[in-house]
């Protein structure tokens, strides 16, 4: 093929999404599934802004996990009251800041100067001066102003405890001024906040949201309500996204990080432009996995620790996992293709409560996943599935150390 026609093969070839840009971790999504009772909270809190505005300066910290949706849910909530406090006529601005970017008392003044519209002159004005005129401008165009300090540990470390007893307790004693100024602070967790003055520190801790992890339904629906934003109809299976919210889900022993979980899809949907498949296939969700979390090579060290038949028990999980196509299979189906294998090789079978054993030590290991049957499943039993990498480098990885354990030239007799 000419050159030209090969770089034409790949750019023309159909992708699987349709606006790429609604899975990246800056898109703010129309809805925010199960941070309902969050946003409520928020509005109970920021209810005065709009019912008695001026009356009082509203202080909220927002905690919780990576990817629990604290940033989302700040920005979800500034755009919306911000329209509704329009409709009533009260002029209201939101304004985020990203402290680990801003993290100086300069930086974070300047950019809140920026947001509200306001010119800042460029010769040197000290952060206190700017601050002064930022409450002018308020006052003299009589606008609010909610503002939130995202990652405010940064600014903590950086710019000191003096800086936010300056930002957001002096406030207080401009008695003169109404009340404009309004704020949101995110911190992962609460310990940063210890490095304050006490008097700050519980006045910080005064009105406290929690970001829980999410459990895999919660991250299924999150998936779900990306899928018709970022991709083209049908090429989203529900399977692939049942398997990357079990994959994350807090009661799945994953982190309950959504970012994590959208980033995961997202990488799935590159696999599958890279094959021209036509739709996501649970393999290429593995695929995502591993390249999001290249410490598995870790576990693959691990395979050399196995006993053989514990090699041969996984290379059986492999193959019937790799036959049907599915994020599970069931354990019995599992022992059927082992006793194949075993036969093949002249090895004698180990019996069912041995290979059971097995099966709960490669968990232990984290090379496989198990959980119990539910719906649409007929009878109770144990699934299997394997999310740690690929099937096929995987098989391959274990028949090279199973050919290793057995001898070249038994394999070679036994297995074609
Ligand atoms: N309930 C939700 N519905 C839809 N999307 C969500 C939800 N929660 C989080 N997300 C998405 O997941 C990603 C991570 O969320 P977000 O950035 O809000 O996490 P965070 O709590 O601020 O994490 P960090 O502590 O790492 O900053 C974003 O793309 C966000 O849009
Ligand atoms: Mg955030």
């Amino acid at each position: 093929m000419r050159t030209r026609d090969i770089i034409a093969s790949v750019i023309d070839r159909p992708s699987v999404f349709k606006s790429k840009e609604k899975l990246f971790p800056e898109y703010v999504p129309p809805e925010l599934p199960h941070r309902e009772r969050q946003l409520r909270e928020l509005a109970q809190l920021f209810k005065s802004v709009i019912v008695n505005p001026g009356q009082i300066s509203q202080r909220v910290l927002l905690t919780g996990n990576i990817g629990t949706g604290k940033t989302a849910a700040a920005r979800v909530f500034g755009r919306e009251i911000v329209s509704l406090a329009r409709s009533r006529g009260i002029s209201l601005e939101y304004v985020h800041i990203n402290c680990h970017r801003d993290r100086t008392l300069y930086a974070v003044v300047s950019s809140i100067a920026k947001q509200i519209g306001m010119s800042v002159p460029n010769r040197g004005l000290s952060a206190y001066e700017i601050y002064s005129a930022i409450l002018e401008y308020l006052e003299d165009e009589n606008k609010y102003v909610i503002i939130t300090l995202d990652e405010f540990d940064y600014f903590i470390e950086t710019a000191g405890s003096d800086a936010v007893y300056f930002l957001i307790r002096t406030y207080d004693e401009f008695s003169e001024y109404t009340r404009r100024i309004n704020f949101i602070f995110i911190t992962r967790n609460t310990t940063a906040l210890s490095r304050l003055d006490d008097a700050t520190e519980t006045y910080l801790l005064r009105n406290i949201i929690h970001f829980y992890p999410y459990t895999s339904d919660e991250l299924y629906d999150i998936l779900d309500s990306r899928r018709s934003l970022a991709f083209y109809e049908d090429t989203v299976p529900d399977e692939v996204l049942r398997y990357i919210a079990e994959i994350h889900g807090r009661d799945r022993g994953g982190e309950g990080n959504a970012r994590a979980a959208i980033e995961t899809l997202l990488v799935a949907g590159e696999a599958a432009d890279a094959e021209g498949a036509p739709r996501i296939t649970i393999e290429h969700v593995r695929k995502a996995y591993v390249k999001a979390n290249p410490q598995i090579t870790i576990l693959y060290d691990r395979l050399i620790t196995l006993q053989l038949h514990e090699l041969l028990f996984l290379l059986a999980v492999v193959r019937t996992l790799k036959r049907s196509q599915q994020a599970y299979v069931r354990i019995g189906e599992v022992e059927e293709e082992y006793k194949y294998i075993c036969e093949e090789l002249g090895e004698k079978p180990r019996r069912h409560t041995q290979v059971y054993e097995y099966a709960m030590n490669l968990r232990k290991l984290d090379l496989i996943e198990t959980k119990t049957s539910g719906r649409g499943y007929r009878g109770k039993s144990t699934l299997i599935g394997i999310s740690m990498a690929p099937l096929d480098p995987l098989e391959n990885r274990i028949l090279d150390i199973i050919k290793r354990r057995i001898g070249e030239h038994k394999w070679r007799t036994r297995i074609t």
